[in-house]
């Protein structure tokens, strides 16, 4: 992004006219939405088979958190930049199951009736096949 910066200047771009966008990753590891519930004995909880269809990859995923955390829980890291349902960067196409979705617009409407979901927002409802 510097580069590109330098080198609009360069070439006598308005830069009033420059904008970008970038995320603070460890302000997002450091978000609640990414904290991996503590277990209540008293309560039994219902957990999810998350299974990643292309890398054959299996996770556990409680219905209060979402599969993009379910899969940095568990080591993986997949494709995400906001984290918030905003930019799309972690669309998926989900095979089988059905999910909670509350997204930020980072996904069209056209493209959930197509079976696409936003893993950074959607909590599984059952047992869920993503095409990853
Ligand atoms: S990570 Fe941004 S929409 Fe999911």
């Amino acid at each position: 992004m510097e580069a590109v910066r330098m080198m609009l200047a360069e070439l006598g771009y308005d830069m009033a006219h420059y904008h970008q966008e970038s995320f603070n990753f460890a302000a997002l590891e450091e978000d609640d939405d990414f904290e991996i519930p503590e277990s209540d004995e008293t309560v039994e909880r219902t957990v999810f088979r998350v299974e990643l269809a292309k890398s054959g990859q299996v996770l556990e995923c409680g219905p209060d958190m979402t599969i993009l955390n379910a899969a940095r829980a568990a080591g993986l890291r997949l494709p995400s930049s906001c984290a918030r349902g905003l930019r799309g960067s972690c669309k998926s196409r989900m095979v089988s199951g059905t999910v909670d979705m509350k997204h930020g617009g980072g996904i069209r409407q056209r493209e959930v009736d197509q079976g696409q979901i936003l893993l950074c927002c959607s909590r599984p409802t059952s047992d869920v096949v993503i095409d990853r």
